[in-house]
């Protein structure tokens, strides 16, 4: 049996001493999985995707990602190039001016060719649902096609795990349905965080909950 690709042990985290956010997560993401992940508001579902590539440190216990312990800066740079991570709020993952631009920086960050990159640009932006959009301006997009935008740029570094905080938060009916397809079409392992039950029933394998800060079925 392959080795699960995250493994997190006795994974605590506080911002504030006074107040722990996790308290001894246990989780293991293995191959052929989609983990939904629920829990009320400020539970520490978005501080749980961050810890995994390293954007926060545990104060106590393990982060493992693709088969190797994880625990410096050094050693998260390479899960950021293989972990296509979405954060809950576009406008902490959309900063070039142009839509086309904010695409095409993941994958030119991975130092993919700039032939290669546009069509990454194009065809994610088609998955998405918005051809044509390459020169509109990041920050004059609306809050949905802004979110449409970072899963674009996400998908477009063709990663081969999928941490999405919120993906279909504020998208209208078809949006969603095209995301749906899209998610159910890739072969990826996910962790999907959502309030959405009937969106995670059509996309995850299993849901789990984040509650008194464990990770539990
Ligand atoms: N940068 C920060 N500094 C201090 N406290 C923070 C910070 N970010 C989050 N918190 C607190 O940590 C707790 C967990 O936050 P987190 O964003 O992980 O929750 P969440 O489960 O993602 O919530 P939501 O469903 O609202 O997105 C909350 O109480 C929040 O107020
Ligand atoms: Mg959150």
């Amino acid at each position: 049996m392959d080795a699960p690709l995250i493994v997190l042990e006795d994974v605590c985290f506080a911002y504030d001493a006074e107040r722990p956010v996790l308290r001894g997560v246990d989780f293991r993401l293995e191959r052929g999985r989609r983990i939904g992940l629920t829990g009320a508001n400020g539970s520490g579902k978005s501080t749980f995707l961050k810890l995994i590539v390293g954007l926060l440190r545990p104060t106590r216990g393990r982060v493992c990602v693709l088969g190797e312990e994880r625990r410096v800066e050094r050693e998260f740079l390479p899960v950021r190039q293989r972990v296509g991570f979405l954060f809950q709020d576009p406008d902490d993952q959309l900063f070039c001016p142009t839509v086309e631009e904010d695409v095409a920086f993941g994958p030119l960050n991975q130092g993919r060719p700039p032939a290669e990159v546009r069509e990454l640009v194009t065809d994610a932006l088609a998955v998405v649902g918005l051809e044509g959009f390459e020169h509109r301006i990041t920050y004059r997009l609306s809050g949905g096609e802004k979110r449409l935008v970072a899963l674009a740029g996400v998908l477009a570094m063709r990663p081969e795990i999928l941490l999405l905080d919120e993906p279909v938060a504020g998208l209208d009916e078809a949006a969603q349905a095209r995301i749906t397809a899209t998610l159910c079409g890739l072969r990826h392992e996910m962790i999907i965080v959502s309030h959405d039950q009937q969106f995670l029933d059509a996309t995850a394998t299993t849901t789990l909950h984040i509650r008194d800060g464990r990770v539990q079925a």
